[in-house]
């Protein structure tokens, strides 16, 4: 246990945790079903289901993780004394965990186009152009391709430096420089003629929209935003050390998530209705509405415009590299543990691995049309089964994992740090895990599913 690496210092821990969680969850998914869903009403709901459910399945995970100092398959099987059943759960957890990091890179790499494009300038034009460069660039056998691998060699430069070299350094230059990226250009949209109504649209709310697809909506964002459900808050948790208190890191990093996620609404809402544009364009808002956006918001000063598009994309793929670092921890860790195998061996495992995965899901939108599950291309197929079924499915089990399953000790004492931090709100915590919890996740499940 001893030569286990861990997180060198407790900013390291928020920071790097917080990397995970903060991505294209907050600054790509976020906004969008903000707009679909009515705005400020969508946005009351999903304050509450993160303080509910998302802070309590965060410090569940931490729990796991933390208990076991091992990657997520070893960290069920151990606090389950080696039940396949419960092992068969970490290990989904891997999988999942390997299928999101291949299509989340390349995702990941339209972002670096897009950051080219801005910078030469060659997302001039009305709408319908920037619609047709998006599909054209999306469909191109070669252009995605590559900058999903070039986001691959960052990543895995990163992951093979180690986790507290590697990791945590990262995470402590990228999210500081993420946040101010973000604040320069919360202002520069908030200071255009007609922003207010953008404003308003984010914090005046509605209820009136409100209906069971928004509240269903909201949860399963929050769980996506906060990186719930595969194992990957538990990967992270194993490199925790006995001093970091658990429930109080829920809440910093929680509190980050949220922050960030309601600044990329007030980025581009503002900048949307200034430039009179439509909020509820779904997951095309940022790839095809957005640039119009920044070239009509700022026509008089197009030089700015295009400087603030470019730090635009350098944020958001910003943000997506230390998520995606830290799904690519989770397999990595799996490999270098479960193989005995070098870190450096494992993480060319998973580079490669994805990398080839996620080149095929990026053709499977155009030039191999025909790579289909489901009626759905490769891409939208994995996108659907890890955020609509592994990850609730996953989410689900922790809760009764950890209500009903591990030892009731050892869940105290990794919630109090052994008896050094208060047991206030332990039995809050108990019960949103024996029963709120869990319910409230089967419902969006079944919804998912059409039952309801
Ligand atoms: N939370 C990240 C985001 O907002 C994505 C992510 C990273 C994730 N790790 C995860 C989502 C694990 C689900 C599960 O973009």
């Amino acid at each position: 246990m001893s030569e286990r690496a861990n997180f060198g210092s407790r900013l390291g821990v928020i920071l790097a945790t917080a990397g995970s969680a903060v991505g294209l969850g907050n600054v790509w998914r976020f906004p969008y079903m903000a707009g679909q869903n009515g705005g400020a009403a969508f946005i009351v709901i999903y304050l509450f289901c993160v303080l509910m459910l998302g802070i309590p399945c965060m410090v569940s995970e931490f729990i796991i993780g933390r208990n076991a100092q091992a990657n997520t398959a070893r960290a069920y099987a151990h606090a389950s004394g080696g039940n396949k059943f419960w092992t068969a759960v970490g290990a989904m957890g891997v999988i999942t965990g390997f299928l999101i990091t291949s299509y989340y890179a390349v995702i990941s790499g339209w972002c670096l186009q897009y950051i080219y494009a801005s910078g030469v300038g060659e997302l001039k034009g009305d709408a319908s152009y920037v619609k047709e460069y998006f599909n054209n660039f999306m469909t191109d056998p070669v252009l995605p391709l590559f900058w999903t691998v070039v986001f691959f060699a960052a990543t895995h430069f990163i992951i093979t430096r180690g986790v507290r070299g590697g990791i945590e350094k990262a995470s402590k230059l990228l999210m500081p420089l993420l946040f101010v990226l973000l604040l320069v250009i919360v202002g520069a949209s908030c200071m255009l003629p007609g922003a207010g109504k953008g404003i308003e649209f984010m914090l005046l709310p509605d209820f009136s929209k409100v209906d069971g697809n928004v509240c269903l909506g909201a949860l399963g964002q929050s769980f996506y935003s906060l990186s719930i459900g595969m194992g990957c808050l538990c990967t992270y948790a194993s490199y925790f050390s006995r001093e970091t208190t658990l429930l109080k890191s829920a809440v910093q990093i929680s509190l980050i998530d949220t922050l960030v996620a309601i600044l990329a609404g007030l980025m581009i809402f503002p900048a949307a209705f200034s430039a009179g544009i439509e909020a509820d364009a779904g997951p095309s808002l940022i790839f095809i509405t957005l640039p119009t956006v920044f070239q009509q918001a700022f026509a008089s000063m197009p030089f700015i415009g295009n400087i603030v598009a470019l730090m635009f994309y350098a944020l958001l793929a910003l943000a997506a590299l230390t998520s995606l670092i830290s799904l690519h921890e989770v397999s990595t860790a799996f490999f270098h543990e479960e193989l005995h195998i070098r870190r450096r061996w494992a993480a060319t495992i998973v580079s490669v691995g994805c990398g080839i995965i996620g080149c095929c899901c990026s053709l499977s939108l155009g030039a191999w049309d025909g790579l289909q599950f489901f009626g759905m291309p490769l891409f939208d197929f994995f996108d659907y089964v890890t955020g609509q079924i592994f990850l609730p499915v996953g989410g689900f089990l922790t809760c009764l994992f950890i209500a009903w399953r591990m030892d009731r000790q050892v869940v105290r004492d990794q919630f109090t740090n052994w008896g050094t931090v208060s047991l206030g709100f332990y039995n809050v915590y108990l019960l949103l895990m024996k029963f709120v919890c869990p319910l409230a996740i089967l419902a969006i499940f079944l919804h998912q599913m059409g039952v309801f």
